[in-house]
């Protein structure tokens, strides 16, 4: 016998509405309100979207209670370990793992698609000599609608894979190129016998005038990081990107939209904020006022790489990135180096202090990510484009989920208008 639909019972003005409630397969029931507006002429209020689901989706399951990721399942610790960058965008693409024949003709479709448009090339020269690599990003891959044309109709299933494999191919290509016009040097063509994160390693630090050799372990840390950022759910980047597609747009145009918002610092940003800051911190005795300054409520400022709206326990990639550190670190011979110093120092005393542990404050991901970064020679600011390349595959996933999604509307959320009531138009001379 199937279970009776449950609801839940809100009563308004004396009348009652039925409201009903869905399961999901794992995390939190849901009250659907999407009729309620339509019943009882009433909107909800949630600004910052802390107890909204904003769509139901089946790629990523976050429990930050407990500090779990699962990407389709597969929790992410177990990814990191055994698996890598481009298998977990087939997964986060596909819903399943790939068989040897479908994981070869993916890396190696991916592979193939490496290299921009050469007219690219010519665009990039448009830009600053000294823009950050972020702002190239943002305006590169929002071009690509104009250099792609052929995989922007969103209604041709084809060209959306089309557009998605270039943007996974490409985004590394693009982001190697920004970062090396911000530091006036030529750009490095991707090679076709380099796995994906040696590949991008390769674009970033080679020059024409030698050859560069990558490193297993340093590239086995890229694609570390590559996996650990490659989704997480609704945040604020996704759900742009989703909003953005919900109108129509190409995805190139979504992608580039999600690129501005993962770059502020309460975001994707917050690995450039958090070197910087731990370099101006600059010495373990300066840690005590920093800590003060992140209590005072008068002040602005916040330990950056600390605290996440989802995870109150642990950030679970923060504790794979660490060991990645570790290793990265090590093999470099810099554990003592006087960021790491204050770095660990830092985190020693955050974890301790009743402020951070009320507040349930915990290093995040990018507390860890820009001091591999730093230590692999990255300047600060490629550190959020390194990111944006990782994440552009859940972006992607996220956006084709829900364009193939028969239920799709366009998003718009409604507001509580605090403004003035309608009044006359006051000419000129009278204000
Ligand atoms: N340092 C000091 N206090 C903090 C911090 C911090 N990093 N983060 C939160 N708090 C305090 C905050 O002042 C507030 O205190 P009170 O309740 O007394 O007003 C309380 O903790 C709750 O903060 P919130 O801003 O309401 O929490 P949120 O869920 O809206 O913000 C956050 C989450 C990640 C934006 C925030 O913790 C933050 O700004 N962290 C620093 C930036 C950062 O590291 N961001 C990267 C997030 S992980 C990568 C990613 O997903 O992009």
């Amino acid at each position: 016998m199937a279970d009776t639909p449950r609801t839940a019972t809100l009563t308004l003005d004396g009348k009652t509405y039925e409201l009903p409630i869905h399961s999901p397969t794992v995390g939190p029931d849901v009250i659907d309100i999407r009729k309620l507006y339509a019943q009882a002429g009433v909107f909800t209020y949630d600004p910052g979207f802390t107890s909204t689901a904003a769509c139901d989706s089946t790629i990523t399951y976050i429990d930050g209670d407990i500090g779990e990721l699962l990407y389709r399942g597969y929790p992410i610790e177990q990814l990191a370990d055994k698996s890598h960058y481009l298998e977990v965008c087939y997964l986060l693409l596909y819903g399943e793992l790939p068989t040897p024949e479908e994981a070869e003709k993916f890396e190696t479709l991916v592979t193939r698609h490496t290299m921009v448009h050469e007219q690219m090339h010519m665009f990039f020269r448009g830009f600053r000599r000294d823009a950050h690599p972020m702002a190239t990003m943002v305006g590169v891959v929002g071009a690509m609608s104009a250099f792609y044309h052929d995989s922007t109709d969103i209604t041709d299933e084809y060209q959306r894979e089309v557009a998605s494999i270039r943007m996974i191919a490409k985004l590394p290509t693009i982001a190697a190129m920004a970062y090396k016009y911000s530091i006036g040097q030529p750009f490095v063509y991707p090679r076709n016998d380099l796995d994906y994160a040696s590949n991008f390693l390769r674009m970033c630090f080679s020059v024409p005038a030698e050859e560069y050799e990558v490193d297993p372990i340093l590239s086995r840390a890229m694609d570390r990081i590559f996996t650990l950022h490659a989704d997480h759910e609704q945040n604020a980047s996704t759900s742009t990107v989703r909003l953005a597609g919900s109108s129509g747009a190409n995805p190139f145009a979504c992608v580039a939209a999600g690129i501005a918002c993962l770059w502020g610092p309460a975001h994707g940003g917050a690995n450039q904020a958090c070197l910087e800051m731990l370099r101006e911190i600059g010495t373990v005795d300066r840690i005590p006022e920093f800590i003060a300054r992140a209590k005072d409520k008068d002040d602005p400022f916040r330990l950056m790489g600390f605290g996440h709206r989802v995870y109150k326990n642990f950030d679970p990639r923060a504790k794979v990135m660490k060991e990645s550190a570790d290793e990265v670190l090590g093999l470099l011979g810099i554990e003592n180096n006087e960021t790491l110093k204050v770095a660990k120092e830092l985190e020693r005393i955050a974890l301790e202090d009743p402020y951070f542990i009320d507040k349930k404050l915990y290093p995040n991901v990018d507390f860890y990510s820009g001091i591999i970064l730093d230590a692999m020679g990255f300047p600060t600011s490629m550190f959020t484009p390194i990111f944006a390349m990782s994440r552009t595959v859940g972006w992607i996933a996220q956006w084709k989920e829900m364009i193939a999604d028969p239920q799709l509307k366009i998003g718009r959320p409604r507001q509580l208008y605090m403004g003035d009531t309608a009044r006359d138009y006051i000419d000129v001379e009278k204000r």
